[in-house]
């Protein structure tokens, strides 16, 4: 199993100062010596964090193939086209949101999320879809064309009642099966940390984990390197 690392709030810190740093490519080296296999960032609508600077300097510069997360709205659409990156994480956006709530409704959105995977696909981008552990939802999202899909682990990792957790957790293992079995590359992401890191080490074929907040958060404390050596050491128990 691997590490992605997703250092949208590297580019928060920056943000909330409209300083030069702490700089996004630099964060990216450091993961690539700690041993991560992607860089994540989520190019927002609202342009809270990363900003398109970044994600044509990372694409230039970053040792690391890029994960660009993003909405499927057009003018994103037609950055990702011109940046290329080596996967493209399509989500759902809300503004108002703290962060991703939810996974994407890909039968609500069926043609419209066709037709951008195949765009996105037919240009050189793998497009991951990120998604709730619901039987519909990923065989609507093995019929979009996509080759991966991103399993939302938020409800199970944010569960406070252990009881809660296990059913959650039961889901994940039955969709990542599912996905699997319909030839879906599977990957998983939201709110993992290292309390809750081994459940989600008990979901079958789960190819890269993209973890974000609670390694950024780690890192004030031990440096980024560490944090990110910490989380990939802890994968491998
Ligand atoms: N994967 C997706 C699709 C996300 O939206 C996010 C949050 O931006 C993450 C992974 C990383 O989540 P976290 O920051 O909670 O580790």
């Amino acid at each position: 199993m691997k590490l992605g690392v997703n250092i949208d709030h590297i580019a928060t810190l920056r943000q909330v100062r409209g300083t030069t740093y702490p700089d996004t490519l630099e964060a990216a080296k450091i993961c690539a010596k700690a041993g991560a296999v992607s860089i994540t960032v989520h190019l927002r609508e609202d342009r809270r964090h990363i900003q398109d600077s970044d994600v044509y300097r990372l694409s230039r510069e970053c040792p690391l193939p890029i994960n660009l997360e993003m909405a499927n709205a057009e003018e994103i659409v037609k950055i990702a086209l011109d940046v290329k990156p080596a996967e493209v994480c399509l989500v759902p956006e809300k503004r108002q949101e703290l962060t991703t709530e939810g996974g994407l409704d890909v039968a609500g959105n069926f043609q419209a999320l066709e037709k951008t995977v195949k765009q996105l696909q037919d240009n050189g981008s793998d497009v991951s879809l990120f998604i709730e552990p619901d039987e519909k939802i990923i065989e609507a999202s093995a019929k979009t064309g996509a080759r991966v899909i991103e399993l939302h682990t938020g409800s199970f990792c944010n569960a406070t009642d252990p009881q809660k957790a296990e059913a959650l957790l039961k889901k994940l293992i039955t969709g990542a099966e599912q996905a699997h079995s319909l030839g879906l590359q599977v990957n998983a992401g939201h709110g993992i940390n290292l309390n809750n890191l081994p459940g989600i080490l008990t979901v079958p074929h789960l190819d890269t984990l993209n973890i974000g907040h609670s390694i950024i958060a780690r890192a004030v404390f031990c440096g980024l390197e560490a944090a990110v050596r910490e989380m990939i050491f802890s994968m491998k128990k």
